[in-house]
């Protein structure tokens, strides 16, 4: 049943079959490889890589370092992530590269909410040049310096602005928590109006930073000139991190997640990500039941989903944090676990959060990540995502360096003990200590059937993020959807509290909310995710790599 957006009636109004439809999205096809991610001009650097004989870490590293220069809001050097490799005939491997909390931050550092997310305080130790750099040094087959150098020219020689960058550079630039003067210089049009699509944008200092880590190594960035400009910037702003912190930085190969599902194996990256457990667990809470019989759009599988995420995102509140720091139970991602959870789903009611974990005192109270895709020939497959946190982080430019710092450290829990109905999070596992690395949702997923990859998935959205995921799976694996529409087709999202359902397809499907509703659900409408895909066609073998929608990004084959 299709509603007339325009008037906007109450009632249903039937749309007649002769009406046009909007002709159906196609994703890019390609037989050698394909990259998929926000921004242009990184796609094409991913590849050229590919094209060059890399493969798809060397392609990914350029990508990343491409995407620091040309998507500044969230790629990033000043950030951390996760990166999956799925190297053929072999186990997958998840390269973590999540940021540190410095040696002197104190568990209670945002408690009395006087330090904002845009202070120097709230950056954490930088750790994608080192993440970039271990998977290089292990699955890498192009010299590092010809994997950094397109981003080094990128910054150098300055790049096109197209339309989502034009829009997001304003908006930052418009609002006047922007106070940074050097953001300001470094990102602001020179003639101090607004950017317009097909202007350039040259990152001199920038430049010099990612020509340093090129042509000396990625060493440069933690113990050489530009460490010593970050220390600099950290004194003038009042900062915490040292340059001993970035000394002492380690970026880590760890054992992914992984689960079945309906016959395929499931990868997504390990804590300090919650992503790969809190994936698991609502893949295995669903395979209790019969999705497709159901429907896509149907209230019972909408229902299941939901009930199935605020399970799993209670016990991330619960159980998750930095694997370093404390000790994670193995049940949360076992089937036996999942089928009890299961079992405690109403299949016509909801049931409400507060419920769901007596033990967690709820008190009263008072985003940007990047992802990417990748796969080479030969089939090793790639799944990053890396972030600032919020949008251009918080907005400090080191000067001298050029490169944007994070605000990750608002990923801890804030306050200690306070778990708030509205989502604040104040239980122990994820609370901040020095050297520790805060709890992140991102979810890089590769999807395999038989030991090949099928499915290459990820996106950004903070808490979301698992749960976009989520979406694009299901609507692979148990609805059978071609990858653009998968990717394109409404979400929803539930992460225990607040309790409620925030669903794309609001004005779409309003039966389904009706019925939500109706089983005590509160649904609400928001945009969710940024899901740059890659499909391998399980008939020919053929890349099918689908740019989300939701934004202007390329996917690009060869
Ligand atoms: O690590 C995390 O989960 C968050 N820092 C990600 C933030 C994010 O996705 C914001 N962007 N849309």
């Amino acid at each position: 049943m299709k509603y007339l957006a325009f008037p906007l009636l109450l009632v249903p109004v039937f749309v007649v079959p002769s009406v046009a439809q909007p002709p159906a999205r196609m994703p890019v096809e390609s037989k050698n490889g394909m990259v998929v991610c926000v921004s242009p001009p990184a796609a094409e650097v991913g590849v050229a890589t590919l094209k060059a004989g890399g493969n798809a870490v060397d392609a990914a590293v350029a990508v990343g370092f491409a995407l620091a220069v040309t998507w500044p809001e969230a790629g990033n050097i000043g950030g951390g992530g996760f990166m999956m490799v799925g190297p053929p005939g072999a186990e997958p491997t998840c390269f973590e590269y999540r940021e540190t909390a410095p040696a002197t931050a104190t568990v209670d550092l945002f408690a009395d909410g006087k330090i904002t997310h845009l202070d120097h305080k709230a950056a954490g130790v930088p750790g994608t040049v080192r993440g970039l750099a271990l998977a290089h040094q292990r699955f890498g087959k192009r010299p590092w310096k010809e994997v950094v150098s397109p981003a080094v020219t990128l910054a150098e020689k300055g790049f096109i602005v197209n339309g989502p960058l034009a829009a997001s550079l304003n908006r930052v630039l418009a609002d006047p928590k922007t106070t940074n003067a050097e953001f300001r210089r470094v990102y602001g049009k020179p003639d101090g109006g607004k950017w317009q699509v097909g202007d350039t944008l040259v990152l001199p200092d920038l430049g010099r930073t990612l020509r340093v880590i090129a042509e000396t190594g990625p060493e440069a960035f933690y113990t050489g000139a530009p460490a010593d400009l970050l220390a600099k910037e950290m004194t003038a702003g009042n900062g915490l991190i040292a340059k001993a912190d970035l000394v002492a930085y380690r970026a880590m190969e760890r054992k992914p997640i992984h689960t079945t599902y309906r016959g395929y194996d499931v990868y997504g990256p390990p804590p300090p990500s919650g992503g790969g457990v809190v994936l698991a667990e609502m893949l295995n809470t669903l395979e209790n039941f019969n999705l497709k019989a159901l429907g896509r759009w149907s209230p019972e599988v909408s229902h299941l989903m939901a009930e199935s995420m605020k399970r799993a995102y209670c016990d991330r509140a619960r159980y998750l944090g930095d694997p370093d720091f404390i000790t994670i139970p193995d049940h949360l991602t076992t089937k036996a676990y999942a089928k009890t959870l299961a079992s405690g789903i109403d299949p016509k009611k909801a049931t409400p959060s507060d419920t769901l974990a007596p033990e967690i005192t709820l008190d009263k109270e008072g985003d940007s990540t990047t992802h990417f895709s990748v796969i080479d020939q030969a089939g090793m497959a790639v799944s990053n995502t890396y972030t600032l946190e919020n949008s251009y982080g918080n907005r400090v430019v080191v000067r001298g360096a050029g490169y944007i710092l994070n605000n990750e450290m608002t990923d801890f829990n804030p306050k200690p003990g306070l778990t708030t109905r509205s989502g604040q999070i104040g239980t122990k596992p994820n609370r901040l200590a020095p050297g520790k690395r805060m709890l992140s949702s991102m979810t890089p997923t590769l999807v395999f059937k038989t030991g090949k990859p099928v499915l290459v998935t990820g996106s950004p959205g903070g808490r979301t993020i698992t749960n976009t995921v989520l979406c694009v799976v299901v609507n692979v694996i148990d609805f059978d959807m071609p990858v653009q529409e998968a990717v394109d087709s409404p979400r929803m999202h539930h992460q225990w509290f607040p309790d409620a359902i925030r669903f794309e397809g609001v004005r779409e499907h309003p039966d389904l909310v009706t019925k939500l509703r109706a089983m005590g659900h509160t649904v609400t409408s928001h945009r969710q995710g940024d899901a740059h895909s890659i499909r391998i066609d399980p008939k020919n073998g053929l890349y099918l790599g689908a740019a989300d929608r939701r934004i202007d990004g390329k996917a690009a084959g060869y």
